[in-house]
């Protein structure tokens, strides 16, 4: 990142500067005690996505080793997802919709604040990469439904049914009792957000999903939504969302916690507020899960879940760990 750039920023976000490093001021609460955070390009690159999709991570990590930038590192670590039949939640053999169409949702946003989406798309596999092409290739930030895979095929993304047998079946079984109540954790499990810092220091990340499975037609959840389902700030940190998007959107939770960390909470605290704001609307959440992850410009991370069964990957310095959650309901 431009140095001066961040340095003028910085100092009208409230981010303190020291001499030779920078330091994010967080609340000292006896959570967080860790109160200032230095940004050490010795930390980085780091990768950090929801759930246990290790491969995936890996593959993120391993990218940005090899010196590949933020963006591009996030893209490539969720197209294994996205390419992975047996993933029901993600890409290709995600579970369709109640009329059994597999539509997919997706965005990501650049160290620049650029951002690209692209929402309800049949017959593409890899939409966070298109949702880039979004970014790079058009005026706009989103296309959605038949445009989306239109403008796909313009640039040499290949057709596929993306209703594999297993899916297909399983939509069949739900159809006898039609009834719409994702189960916590698993028919919910539903997308796979990605959070990178490159080894320069700059914060990228893409979020892709097949949606809450057995969806109404034409529904669109959180992920391609700006803010909502992923939100970077190159100056401060990302977010990333995954769970019932509905009550993301509603609450803007990545945005708020990107906000919420500008303001000096660490990422932990500021995905817990982000979940304290669902939970505190109405008693409803004991019926879903949302959960949140975030990093922040030094690279500290943090993530939050309604119901227990909440992982999520951190990679760094070679390790791949799998990390779990703490959530608001206990058991
Ligand atoms: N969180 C993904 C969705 O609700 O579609």
């Amino acid at each position: 990142m431009d140095r001066r750039k961040f340095i003028k920023n910085a100092s009208l976000t409230g981010i303190g500067i020291a001499a030779g490093s920078t330091i994010l001021s967080c609340a000292k609460t006896e959570k967080n005690k860790a109160s200032k955070a230095v940004v050490n390009n010795n930390n980085f690159p780091i990768a950090i996505c929801t759930w246990g999709f290790v491969n995936a991570n890996a593959k993120a990590g391993q990218d940005l080793d090899a010196g590949i930038n933020a963006l591009d590192a996030a893209i490539a670590g969720v197209a294994l997802e996205e390419n992975d039949l047996l993933n029901t939640t993600v890409g290709n053999g995600g579970a369709p919709d109640r009329e059994g169409n597999v539509t997919l949702d997706a965005s990501v946003m650049d160290s620049n604040g650029n951002s690209g989406a692209v929402a309800n798309v049949k017959n593409i596999a890899n939409v966070a990469l298109l949702a880039k092409k979004v970014m790079t290739e058009t005026p706009h930030v989103m296309l959605a439904g038949k445009g989306a895979e239109a403008f796909a095929y313009t640039q040499g993304f290949k057709k596929e049914n993306l209703l594999t047998e297993a899916s297909k079946k399983a939509w069949e079984e739900w159809k006898q009792s039609s009834e719409y109540k994702p189960i916590i954790n698993i028919e919910n499990h539903d997308t796979i957000g990605m959070l990178c810092i490159d080894k320069a220091g700059d914060i990228a990340g893409a979020c892709t999903t097949s949606g809450i499975a057995y969806k109404m037609k034409g529904r669109v959840g959180d992920s391609p939504i700006i803010g909502s389902g992923l939100f970077v700030d190159n100056q401060i940190g990302a977010a990333a969302a995954t769970g019932l998007g509905e009550e993301i959107m509603k609450t803007v939770g990545s945005f708020l916690i990107v906000e919420l960390m500008r303001n000096g909470m660490h990422p932990q605290q500021a995905c817990e507020e982000a979940i304290n704001r669902i939970v505190t609307k109405s008693n409803t959440y004991k019926n879903f899960q949302v959960a949140y992850i975030a990093i922040n410009k030094a690279g500290q991370t943090g993530s939050y879940c309604i119901h227990e069964g909440f992982t999520y990957m951190k990679y760094q310095n070679g390790k791949n760990k799998n990390i779990t959650s703490e959530a608001f309901i206990k058991t």
